[in-house]
């Protein structure tokens, strides 16, 4: 097939020599060495980029975009494109993209399906959208990014004084509602799900929030995931715990409900919080999660038996397959 990687900008499909890859030099390697013949495509924010995209002449689109320019609201609008243009891509589409990543109205699809998600409030400069009882500790998060942007540790609040100051923060540097969440104190555990209308989920994964430094909440904040260098960054790993069986159902089962309720396609990661008495809640769902060969949920296809090269591949095929069983339909 010609697959064409899309990407964000400054990302490329060819590195330099002897640096450690990206998840887009390592997709567009495994697509190579299938035989396919690939191409690049910075998706930048430019007008530039939609033209060229309007001319791209592909079989697929292995669609690794997560922003529009700088702005990582406009997602799921580079996937409507696609849809316009009548470009075939992997992961989901707009619809799911959007869904999933309105945090508030994803909670309220979970509720509806009879998964448990912490208890939440959501607020909109000074609006109330809609309260359930909670109480401290909570956290306090943008309804609408991603990627832990908005999530330092200074989410957690115990306090009617932190969580005034703390909303008014978020307002004055989002454009979003505020979720406040109940805090779930536990481990955090992701699973994977790959596929469409027989979606499979992938063993559960473990994010040890452990070893984090003391005094630290034990959330997957900017500092976790970002901060490189940091004992915050250095001090998580990402292990394959042996669960309970019981938990282990409930979590497929809330991993699949979850994905196919919020129209998600192809692959995604459902993330999780279980508590010391074996309850889980539901923490959100995400659509294109990262792929680079060292992320979670390649630790989580790799505990199913596949090669990170499979999984990728898998996901193409994917792609192809619901194309071919509904060529009309994006
Ligand atoms: N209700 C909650 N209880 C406990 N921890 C939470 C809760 N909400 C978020 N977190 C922590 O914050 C992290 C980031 O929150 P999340 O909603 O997943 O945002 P993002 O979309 O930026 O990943 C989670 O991985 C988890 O560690
Ligand atoms: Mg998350």
């Amino acid at each position: 097939m010609r697959i064409i990687v899309a990407h964000g900008a400054d990302e490329s499909i060819d590195g330099p020599k002897g640096r450690r890859k990206t998840d887009v030099q390592e997709v567009a390697d495994v697509l190579r060495k299938a035989g396919h013949e690939v191409s690049g495509l910075a998706v930048d924010g430019t007008p530039e980029c939609l033209r060229a995209l309007a001319q791209a002449q592909a079989d697929l689109v292995f669609n690794l975009v997560e922003s529009f320019g700088d702005d990582d609201t406009k997602e799921p609008h580079v996937a409507a494109y696609y849809d316009l243009l009548g470009l075939r891509y992997t992961g989901s589409g707009a619809r799911g993209l959007t869904l999933a990543m309105d945090k508030a109205l994803a909670k309220k699809i979970f509720s509806f399906h009879g998964l448990a998600t912490p208890r939440w409030a959501v607020v909109w400069r000074g609006r109330l959208d809609s309260a359930h009882d909670i109480d401290f500790p909570v956290i306090v998060k943008p309804a609408r990014e991603d990627g832990s942007i908005g999530i330092g540790f200074d989410a957690l609040v115990g306090s009617i004084k932190e969580l005034m100051e703390r909303i008014d923060q978020l307002h004055s540097e989002f454009d979003d509602p505020v979720l406040i969440e109940q805090y779930i104190e536990g481990r955090e555990i992701y699973m994977g799900v790959l596929g469409n209308h027989q979606a499979q989920a992938l063993p559960a994964v473990e994010l040890d929030l452990s070893h984090l430094p003391k005094g630290t909440p034990r959330i997957a904040g900017s500092e976790v995931k970002w901060a490189e260098g940091t004992r915050a960054y250095r001090g998580t790993k990402v292990l394959v715990p042996k669960l309970p069986d019981d938990v282990q159902e409930t979590m497929h089962r809330a991993a699949l409900t979850a994905f196919h309720a919020l129209s998600l396609r192809d692959y995604a990661r459902v993330d999780f919080r279980l508590t010391r008495d074996g309850k889980v809640y539901l923490i959100e769902a995400n659509p294109n999660p990262y792929l680079s060969s060292g992320a979670e949920y390649i630790k989580g296809a790799r505990a199913s038996g596949r090669t990170y090269g499979q999984t990728i591949l898998e996901i193409v095929e994917l792609a192809r397959a619901r194309y071919a069983a509904t060529p009309a339909a994006h």
